[in-house]
């Protein structure tokens, strides 16, 4: 038997002000992009924006379905746009936001696992990592230096 232990580092800020100015701009993107979420099932809002190499800034949020399982999150609805739309672009950095309509949420949160995995595709077929910001709605903003870092031991092209 061998043990193996995974790390996976986090820098957790209290406030938007000790961010960047430009993380500060792509997190009011998302926080705009959930405004307009359409999650009257679950009224959890999610809004994501992403910063392209080239400078544009795109956005997205979670769209709902009567038929639960058809709808998407926020994170993948933005990526697959870009990815789209800027094929040759780099996605540099992602910043999300998410919580209930009507709670604020404090304390970070982070994209679920189905996210992660399709986020770290265009991680692989960029091979440059991409940096990730993610709160609650309002307080601690995480980071996380790559999309890797939260989805350790990652299943990718090189197990096919
Ligand atoms: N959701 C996201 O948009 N991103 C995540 O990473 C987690 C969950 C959405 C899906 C669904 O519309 C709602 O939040 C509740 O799960």
């Amino acid at each position: 038997m061998k043990k193996l232990q995974i790390a996976c580092d986090i820098n957790v800020f209290e406030t938007l002000d000790e961010l960047p100015k430009h993380v500060q701009k792509l997190m009011l993107k998302a926080q705009q992009a959930r405004a307009n979420a359409h999650a009257p099932y679950s009224h959890f809002l999610v809004g994501a924006a992403l910063e392209l190499s080239n400078g544009k800034i795109i956005t997205g949020n979670n769209q709902e379905n009567a038929a639960y399982p058809s709808g998407l999150c926020a994170e993948r609805t933005a990526i697959f746009y870009a990815h789209a739309q800027f094929p040759k672009e780099d996605i540099v950095r992602m910043a999300i936001t998410a919580g209930s309509k009507n709670k604020e949420a404090t304390t970070p949160i982070p994209p679920c696992g189905g996210c992660r995995q399709a986020l770290v595709e265009y991680e692989q077929i960029q091979n440059k990592s991409i940096e990730l910001y993610f709160m609650g709605t309002k307080g601690e903003i995480a980071y996380s230096k790559s999309i890797e870092n939260i989805l350790p031991w990652v299943f990718d092209k090189k197990a096919l």
